[in-house]
This record gives structure tokens, C-alpha cells and sequence, in this order.
């Protein structure tokens, strides 16, 4: 693993630009610059390891080509030290990118696991969660009120943005409250597993962290069994009981993690990176205020200029092309996402954070073809209701500090954002 994280590291030095990606320190604190770089090089970047890219095009095309898979049709030509890198400590038990994850997993196993929880995330059935989301945004803002008494300040991410897509997705899945604070805390050394060349320390943590998490999910089946109730997992859990799901073990839990820890791990960083934003750029905040029928654009106005998701991965799977470039089967290409999302070609001055941008909504932040997120209306109306809410309740909240971005690469985000909730001046 050290030899595999060195290797990627000297080619850094030597201007790979894939390979900075993957270990740079700064591309975690600010991504953009290097995104222009890539730009600036070509549409599709060739590396050392991996083919790259920030264009909107060529990211859209690719993730909607058949001709590229995630993984478990990885030919066997793909180079051996990416087939390492992609498996690096592959030991650990099902995380939220390990096969048979839906999300590396192709058709037609995709397909079979997929159709079993659509309906649970249709347009539909997430309207219908809107209510009782926003009260859980009250109770949490007035717990915030409570709390901060005499000195009001706050930490946006601990105190809100966390808990608000955690106790959702916890009602969802039928799960106790209680054990909040903990999925939290394994979802947070989850994390770590998306990155590729994450260092020893990090790998260590996703693992015993999703070790943790598999072995609750599995007791929590048990009470399942014992006590069905209304939600998500105990239809799993009676589709692959019967049989009529053809589910194997494995994709049960595997499932039932990647909704656990998409629910809370993604959706927090749209409210926590939207709170930055707005702080941030105050006349964008006083525009809102002033036409609140704006807050649907604004969410994907903060989806694009700063994506949860930075990044995601195809390989082809045949000799193939992407918008006539082409491409040889085994290449990984990496999409940056988050680059994709400022392509001047699709989004004009794509660096200015606007709410009223026309088109905002052309956005990567969800992927796209079959792997479009499950939870793309979900996180929209999570992400609607928790910024409405709170900046309803502290219009004159003001940043206490620049906060802390949580490291990851794959997911881009705060992990604490301390706040003065007095109103203003
Ligand atoms: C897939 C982003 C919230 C469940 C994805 C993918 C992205 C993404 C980029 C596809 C990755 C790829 O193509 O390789 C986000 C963002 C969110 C969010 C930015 C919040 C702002 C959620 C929520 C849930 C969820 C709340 C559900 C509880 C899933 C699932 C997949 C997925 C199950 C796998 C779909 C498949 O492979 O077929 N998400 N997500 N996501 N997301 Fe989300």
C-alpha cells in the first residue's frame, strides 16, 4: 500500500497531473485551480495511471456510453497497478464502492438490484417525506436556540447539517434514532474508503469503520426479522427472506449500507458547502430572502459550484470513443465532476456562484446514466428544506472563522462550520 501511495506521489512531483490529483494536498483544499490546469491541457488528459477529465461533454457521454463499465467487467488488460490501486486493502467488508455496491456493479446485476429500491426514492415518495422534514429541521434549529444561550454560536455541521439528513434516512431505514451519533462517526472513516492513494492511517479507519457499520446492519436485519416494520429495509430484507428479489447476502447488506451511508454522508455536505456559500456571498443571500421561489435553483446553483461528489470512474470496457476521441479498452477515466460543473463551455463565468443562473440544473453533481444518484430528489428537498429553515430562523448568521473541510477527496465537504447566529449588524 505504502509502495503503491509512493509510486503515485513521485509522479506527481514530475507534473502527472492524474496522479496530483489523487495525493496533492492542496487539490483537497481547493480543487478549481488544478480543474483549469486539465483544462488547459486537453479535453481528455492522458497520465501515467489514468486518462482525466473536466469536460462537461465528455463526462456526460461517457457516463451514459454502454461501452463503459465500473468495474465488475474490468478487463483484464486494464494496467496491474490500477487494478491495485482500484482494489487497494480491498479486504475490508463491503464498503460503499466495494462489489456488489450498486455502485460498481453493471448491468444486468445493476439492473436487478436497482429496480428493488426505486419506488422507496421516486419524485412521488419523496414529496410525500417533505412534512415530517421539516419538522425535523425545526425541533434540530430549536435545539440549536437552546443550546446557545447566552453565547449564540453554533457549528452548522455537528449541530444541523449532519443530523438533518442522518435522522431522515435513519426513519427511512427504520433504524433508532440513537445510533445517530454513531452512524456519524463510522460514515466518517467510511468516507475515506472512496479516495484511491488514501494514506495508511485513513485506510485503517475506513476499515475498522465499515467493519462496524456491517456488523450493526447485520443485528439490525435480525430485529428486522423479528419486528418488520414500514420502510425501505424491511422489504429488503423480506425480498431476499423469499427469495422473490433474487438477493444474495451480500447484496443485501451491501445495499443496505450504501443507503445508510449515502443518506447521511452526501447530503450534509449540500447544506454545509450551500451555508458556506451563502455566508460567503451575502448579495446572493439577500437575493434569496427577497425571492425565496429561488431557493430550487439556488440548491443546484451549490450542487454545481461546489459538487459533494468530485469525482467518479469508468472504465472501458471495449475499444471505444467519447465524443471522437479515442479511448482504448482498459483506460480508466477519471471524471472530475466538480470540474465539469464549471465547464465555460455549458456554464458561463462558471467560477461566479449565482442563484438565479439559468441552467444551473445542467450540473454533474449526480452523474449521470444508470448510476444517476437514487437519491438525487431526496438530497434536492433535504437540501432545500434544511437552508430555507435556517436561514429563516437566523437571517443575520454570520461565518465565526473560515471552518474545516474534511479531507476527503471523492466527497468535498466541511466537517465543522462554526457560526455566530446573532442577527446582524
Ligand atoms: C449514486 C451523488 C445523496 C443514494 C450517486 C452518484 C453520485 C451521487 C455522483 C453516482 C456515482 C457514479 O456515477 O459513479 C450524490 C449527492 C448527494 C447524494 C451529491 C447529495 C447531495 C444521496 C442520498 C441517497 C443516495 C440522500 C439515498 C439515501 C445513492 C445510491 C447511488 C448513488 C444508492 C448508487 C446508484 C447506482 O449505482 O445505481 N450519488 N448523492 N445519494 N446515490 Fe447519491
Amino acid at each position: 500500500h505504502g509502495a503503491v501511495r509512493r509510486t503515485v506521489a513521485r509522479q506527481a512531483q514530475r507534473g502527472d497531473l492524474g496522479a496530483k490529483m489523487i495525493v496533492d494536498r492542496d487539490v483537497v483544499r481547493d480543487p478549481y485551480p488544478s480543474y483549469d490546469e486539465i483544462r488547459s491541457q486537453g479535453r481528455i488528459v492522458r497520465s501515467a495511471l489514468t486518462l482525466t477529465t473536466v469536460d462537461h461533454e465528455i463526462t456526460q457521454t461517457m457516463l451514459r456510453s454502454p461501452d463503459f463499465c465500473v468495474g465488475m467487467r474490468m478487463p483484464e488488460n486494464a494496467p496491474s497497478l490500477l487494478q491495485f490501486l482500484l482494489k487497494v486493502g480491498g479486504s475490508w467488508p463491503l464498503g460503499p464502492a466495494e462489489p456488489p455496491s450498486l455502485l460498481s456493479t453493471d448491468p444486468p446485476d445493476h439492473t436487478r438490484m436497482r429496480k428493488l429500491v426505486t419506488r422507496a426514492f421516486s419524485a412521488k415518495a419523496i414529496a410525500s417525506l417533505r412534512g415530517r422534514t421539516e419538522e425535523i429541521a425545526t425541533e434540530l434549529l430549536d435545539e440549536m436556540t437552546a443550546h446557545s444561550g447566552a453565547r449564540p454560536r453554533a457549528d452548522v455541521i455537528a449541530e444541523y447539517a449532519a443530523l438533518l439528513p442522518a435522522t431522515v434516512i435513519a426513519e427511512m431505514l427504520g433504524a433508532p434514532l440513537d445510533m445517530r451519533e454513531k452512524f456519524l462517526e463510522w460514515g466518517a472513516g467510511g468516507a475515506y474508503s472512496l479516495d484511491m492513494g488514501l494514506t495508511f492511517r485513513n485506510f485503517r479507519r475506513s476499515e475498522r469503520d465499515i467493519d462496524a457499520l456491517s456488523e450493526w446492519m447485520l443485528g439490525h436485519f435480525e430485529e428486522l426479522r423479528r419486528n418488520p416494520g414500514q420502510n425501505i429495509l424491511s422489504d429488503l430484507v423480506q425480498a431476499h427472506d423469499s427469495d422473490e428479489g433474487r438477493l444474495s447476502d451480500d447484496e443485501l447488506l451491501s445495499i443496505a449500507m450504501l443507503l445508510l451511508a449515502a443518506g447521511f454522508e452526501t447530503t450534509v455536505n449540500l447544506i454545509g458547502n450551500g451555508t458556506k456559500a451563502l455566508l460567503e456571498h451575502p448579495d446572493q443571500l439577500a437575493r434569496l430572502q427577497a425571492e425565496p421561489e429561488l431557493w430550487p435553483n439556488a440548491v443546484d446553483e451549490i450542487l454545481r459550484f461546489e459538487s459533494p461528489v468530485q469525482r467518479t470512474g469508468r472504465v472501458a470496457s471495449r475499444d471505444t470513443e467519447v465524443a471522437g476521441i479515442p479511448v482504448r479498452r482498459g483506460s480508466l477515466i477519471i471524471a472530475h465532476l466538480g470540474g465539469a460543473n464549471r465547464d465555460p463551455a455549458v456554464f458561463d463565468d462558471p467560477h461566479t456562484f449565482d442563484v438565479g443562473r439559468a441552467g444551473a440544473d445542467r450540473h454533474v453533481s449526480f452523474s449521470s446514466g444508470i448510476h444517476y444518484c437514487l437519491g438525487a430528489a431526496l438530497a434536492k428537498m433535504e437540501g432545500e428544506v434544511g437552508l430555507r429553515a435556517l436561514f429563516d430562523r437566523f437571517p443575520g448568521m454570520r461565518a465565526d472563522g473560515p471552518g474545516k473541510l474534511r479531507g476527503t477527496r471523492v466527497l468535498r465537504g466541511y466537517s465543522s462550520l462554526p457560526v455566530r447566529l446573532d442577527p446582524t449588524p
